[in-house]
């Protein structure tokens, strides 16, 4: 294996991220959204990419233009999301999941921009593919990092998510706590694997979240690759 961990290169290894906020339109000119800016996923893109690695972005809704060096494809939907990620999974060596991915869409989305009528609108939704999940059941090898945003519960919830989800590793953060989460250039994380907690970091630029993140990746791969 030539996993290693500090400073060295991963050159030659393939690296999907996923970033910002999935757009789930109801009609032309309006769409369901959330707060996600994309810089975590960014920071990861860039950090991989200085350690050589060949990476690609699908990034949704985003703030700010991504670094050089990056390949980015752009999306607006959770099945767009969904499609760009299967179409390249295969080929892929580590897969990191820091898209905030609508959990519902809107069932009907209309062709020409809806009208006022009545005092009140019901909108039905409905639930979206979890993408992680699904490449979870197709793993065959590759390193999945899952994101977990939490309000609470924080490693009961995370723990859930890694084993419902069959990744390699969770990155929770707890978004109610000021410096952790959807917007700003910090984050706070906590680390879970199949064993439990990993560890659990204190506020840091998401440069730096994202740099200790690909080390730690590159230490378990290297584990995992000396146990068979
Ligand atoms: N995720 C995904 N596809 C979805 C929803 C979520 O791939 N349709 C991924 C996110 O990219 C993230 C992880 O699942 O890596 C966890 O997202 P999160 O919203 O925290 O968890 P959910 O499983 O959606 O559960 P809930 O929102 O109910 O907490
Ligand atoms: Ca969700």
């Amino acid at each position: 294996e030539q996993w290693f961990a500090q400073g060295s290169s991963w050159k030659g290894k393939k690296v999907l991220v996923t970033a910002g906020g999935t757009i789930e339109r109801l009609d032309p000119v309006r769409f369901l959204t959330n707060d996600s800016s994309g810089k975590m996923g960014f920071a990861i893109a860039e950090a991989a990419v200085n350690r050589g690695a060949d990476v690609t972005v699908i990034a949704a809704r985003i703030q700010g233009e991504p670094a050089a060096g990056i390949h980015v494809v752009r999306v607006e939907s959770a099945e767009q999301m969904l499609e760009e990620v299967l179409s390249r999974f295969d080929d892929m060596d580590i897969v990191i999941k820091a898209a905030a991915v609508a959990d519902y869409r809107p069932i009907a989305r209309a062709d020409s921009k809806l009208k006022k009528k009545s005092d009140r609108l019901v909108i039905e939704l409905e639930r979206t593919t979890d993408i992680l999940q699904t490449i979870g059941q197709r793993k065959k090898g590759q390193f999945i990092v899952g994101f977990a945003a939490e309000t609470e519960q924080v490693e009961h919830y995370a723990m859930d998510k890694l084993i419902r989800k069959n990744c390699d590793l969770i990155v929770a953060n707890d978004v109610s706590v000021e410096g952790a989460g959807f917007n700003g250039d910090t984050n706070i994380v906590h680390l879970f694997g199949q064993e439990g907690r990993i560890a659990s970091w204190p506020m840091l630029q998401k440069s730096e979240v994202a740099h200790r993140l690909l080390t730690l990746i590159a230490e378990r791969i290297t584990d995992k690759g000396d146990r068979g």
